[in-house]
């Protein structure tokens, strides 16, 4: 095997690769104690983001110490707010707290600058640099109306009620939101991409809140013209869209939005990813991350399903993010299963 070829791409490009790929959402984090070392010290974590000796550092651990196929970028999804000026806190055990937008003048206040950002550029640089040629360097932003809900409702405590109220009965003051976040965000994976991203990931962990004519109208279209615009600019740039909660609009958005592989939930039935939305594009994820928790049979068992069913057009991953309470020898585990499978 050429050391240079990355599995990931390969599924991404529609080539077979040597092995199932796998990384995992959220591998660096909470469960690493290497992680909570930094982070005591770093004392915040968007410092912990925003210093390049850090988040390089974070981003390098779960590689070090579990191999996966990828590195993905560490850094937030919320930092476009950052960017936009918005207060921004992440307080311990409480998640993410933003000063809300209220209305067409606080619009009217977001300044971008992505100047405060440039930390990031340089972590991309710095990884890119330290990762081995076989290991995919995945940058990431958060879709525009998943950006949008925590910009409008401030934190995820009441369900985003304030967003699904602008989706429903200030369409006009949502698309302006939404315009300034497709402008931003595509500003800032530029500066990733150019810094040494291989492959973007749009996290759309809140599109399962949108049904029907909503969901085609505040997730699927604005990602449909968002990643026509990074394919005009990086035609090739592989791009990964995760619309969490989907459902049955799962199809519609791998159909409509122009991207090259489509992350699902746990909640997704595998034999209808093969035959709904495998025959489309690539897949990635699906494995329920309680099973992670769990280990042994039960998790052996829930891999050798999807790897039976998806086979080698899959990128194997968590249907959402690593919880923190997860041992580390089930991650070994899973990696060693997921490396050593060979079809049937
Ligand atoms: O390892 C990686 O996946 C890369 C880094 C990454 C983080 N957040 C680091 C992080 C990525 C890709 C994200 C994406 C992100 N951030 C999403 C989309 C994916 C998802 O989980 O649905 C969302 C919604 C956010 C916003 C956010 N950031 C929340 C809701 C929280 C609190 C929840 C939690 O797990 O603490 C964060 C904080 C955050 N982002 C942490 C990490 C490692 C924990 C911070 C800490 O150490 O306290």
């Amino acid at each position: 095997v050429p050391e240079n070829r990355k599995a990931i791409l390969d599924v991404l490009k529609g080539t077979t690769p040597e092995h199932v790929p796998i990384w995992l959402m959220r591998q660096a984090g909470r469960y690493l104690p290497e992680y909570k070392k930094l982070r005591a010290e770093a004392g915040s974590f968007l410092d912990l983001c925003l210093t390049p000796q850090w988040a390089t550092e974070i981003t390098l651990q779960p590689i070090r110490r579990f191999d996966f196929d990828a590195a993905i970028l560490f850094a937030d999804i919320l930092l476009i707010p950052y960017a936009l000026g918005q207060k921004l806190d992440f307080r311990e055990g409480e998640g993410p707290v933003l000063e809300t937008v209220k209305n067409e003048n606080d619009l009217d206040r977001l300044n971008y600058h992505q100047e405060k950002l440039s930390p990031v550029f340089e972590t991309v640089r710095r990884v890119r640099k330290d990762l081995p040629n076989k290991t995919t360097f995945i940058g990431f932003c958060g879709s525009m109306w998943t950006v949008a809900c925590y910009m409008i409702d401030g934190n995820s405590q009441n369900n985003f009620t304030q967003a699904k109220r602008w989706a429903k009965e200030k369409p006009l003051q949502l698309q302006k939101l939404i315009d300034i976040l497709s402008d931003t965000s595509f500003q800032y994976l530029s500066g990733q991409i150019d810094a040494g991203a291989e492959v973007i990931q749009l996290f759309d962990s809140w599109a399962g809140l949108l049904e029907g004519d909503l969901f085609d109208r505040w997730v699927s279209e604005p990602t449909r013209k968002f990643v026509s615009r990074l394919k005009e600019k990086y035609p090739h740039i592989p791009v990964i869209g995760f619309p969490r909660g989907a459902r049955n609009k799962y199809r519609d958005y791998i159909l409509q939005t122009g991207v090259d592989g489509l992350s699902i939930d746990p909640d997704v039935d595998v034999n209808y990813a093969k035959t709904q939305l495998q025959k489309v594009k690539p897949l990635q994820g699906n494995l329920n991350p309680a099973l992670l928790v769990k280990g042994g049979e039960d998790m052996k068992k829930a891999t050798e399903k999807i790897l039976g069913t998806l086979g080698f057009k899959h990128i194997f991953n968590l249907g959402h993010g690593v919880t923190p309470d997860v041992p580390l020898e089930h991650i070994a585990a899973l990696v060693k299963i997921v490396r050593n499978w060979k079809s049937g």
